[in-house]
């Protein structure tokens, strides 16, 4: 089938790749043309692991190509995925900024000539695929058209396994023309029999939000739990597990941190807030899962100043990690983006490392931040060490050259890494999050 992607941002990039693989012929259109031309050479302007080599593949075999030009993608297209950006609104209020996508609609609309499938992908507040249809028919009355939702569920930093093996696909779609077409591009996931789930448009795009607040909540809540065990002289570690083997709890995201970051959570969830308002409902949980985000990360910094002594003044830090999460070079809203500042602000020196993420980093830390090669030169004569981000390779560090190489052994391990005893029996002063 031959399929358009407009905007090749994380989404966009990593479905139009996939799509491709299966082997679909899929046309990339963005209008940044030095990006197009980056991406026809198999540079990839995000760090996603596979990624490069993917795309490189597909190119090669004559499956995927990239263009700014929308005169010949869209006409040949029975499916066009929308996968532009919705960031938070610059108003500050919470909501989507749907810019993109009523831009989007309006650009491909002369073009559309047979039947074709306009499909949302990006993270869009209930009513926007209407909004979109409303738009393309205004701008081109004679367009042969079905609108459909088919959210993604994509984790950066395993983005094509998720793609390749996901859960489930959601469809939200109204025709049984515009159904087919869906089923047909995911065909290819038939063999591994993942279910598709066909639903309204308007439940398809909620379902997205709902996941991620769903996912929020949890992280929170384990957050909060890891600080009434601190209270209690309780382990978190062990409650997670023992509660994470109830198959109606599930194990996963029940991992306490210094709260959650990245493009999605803390962005949808407010999203999520503004839009049921408009409809006179509320979600407390959801209110309630970011107000513990924003506090946990408050948790932190003082955390890190009683380890200090209770002052950051004329101290080194070290810091080990300062992407959202490991495997990506992502660093919008990552902890580190509130926790770094508010120790400089103090008074405290910062030498960071992180393996992917230090360019990026450079773009929105202070720039009295001081970036070094790797772990060892982070904490060489600091007076603490932060695990920010529990990349792999900091895992498995060696724990005594750290301690003889640090001014003063304080190792706070913010994700909860390394074990509370042998780093007492390695002389640390050790914090971690709800383990004694
Ligand atoms: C999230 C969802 O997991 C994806 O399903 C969804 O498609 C995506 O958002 C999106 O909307 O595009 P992502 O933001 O890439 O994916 O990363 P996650 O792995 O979900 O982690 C999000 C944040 O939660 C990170 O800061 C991570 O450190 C934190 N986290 C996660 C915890 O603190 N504890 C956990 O147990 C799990």
């Amino acid at each position: 089938m031959n399929i358009t992607i407009i905007g090749t941002g994380y989404v966009g990039l990593v479905t139009g790749t996939c799509l491709a693989e299966f082997g679909h012929h899929v046309t990339c259109v963005d209008k940044i043309e030095e990006k197009i031309n980056q991406l026809k050479k198999g540079k990839i302007p995000i760090y996603e692991p596979g990624l490069d080599t993917l795309v490189a593949k597909n190119i090669t075999e004559g499956r995927l190509c990239f263009t700014t030009d929308l005169t010949t993608a869209i006409p040949e297209a029975k499916a066009i995925f929308i996968a532009v950006g919705t960031p938070t609104s610059r108003r500050g209020d919470g909501y989507a900024d749907l810019t993109y996508i009523h831009a989007a609609a309006k650009e491909i609309a002369p073009y559309l000539d047979n039947y074709s499938v306009i499909i949302n992908k990006s993270t869009v507040p209930v009513g926007t695929a209407r909004q979109v249809e409303r738009i393309i028919q205004s701008e081109n009355p004679k367009a042969n058209f079905d609108v459909a939702s088919n959210p993604e569920f994509l984790r950066e930093g395993a983005a094509i396994n998720d793609f390749m093996r996901p859960d489930r696909i959601v469809i939200g779609v109204e025709s049984e023309e515009a159904k087919q077409v869906l089923h047909d591009i995911y065909k290819p996931l038939y063999l591994l029999e993942r279910p598709i789930i066909s639903t309204s448009i308007e439940t398809a795009e909620l379902t997205k939000y709902a996941a991620n607040a769903f996912l929020a909540v949890k992280i929170s809540f384990i957050n909060e739990i890891a600080n009434v065990c601190e209270a209690i002289g309780a382990d978190v570690a062990d409650l997670a597990k023992a509660i994470g083997m109830d198959g109606r709890i599930g194990s996963k995201f029940l991992h306490p941190g210094p709260g959650y970051g990245g493009s999605c959570f803390p962005k949808d969830t407010l999203a999520l807030m503004r839009i049921v308002q408009e409809y006179g409902e509320n979600v407390r949980i959801v209110s309630a899962a970011v107000e513990v985000n924003s506090a946990q990360k408050a948790r932190m910094i003082k955390k890190i100043r009683d380890m200090l002594g209770g002052s950051e003044s004329g101290k080194t830090i070290g810091v080990l990690g300062l992407t959202f999460k490991p495997e990506t070079d992502d660093m919008r809203d990552a902890p580190a983006t509130t926790i770094i500042p508010a120790l400089l602000e103090r008074g405290a020196k910062i030498r960071a490392h992180d393996p992917k993420g230090m360019e990026e980093s450079q773009k929105c830390l202070p720039p009295e931040v001081q970036y070094v090669k790797n772990a060892y030169e982070a904490v060489e004569n600091a007076d603490a060490v932060i695990l920010m981000t529990e990349w792999n390779q900091y895992r498995a560090l060696d724990l005594e050259k750290i301690h003889s190489t640090m001014r003063k052994a304080v190792f706070i391990d913010l994700r909860n890494v390394y074990e509370p005893a042998r780093m007492k029996e390695l002389g640390f002063e050790y914090s971690c999050i709800g383990r004694k």
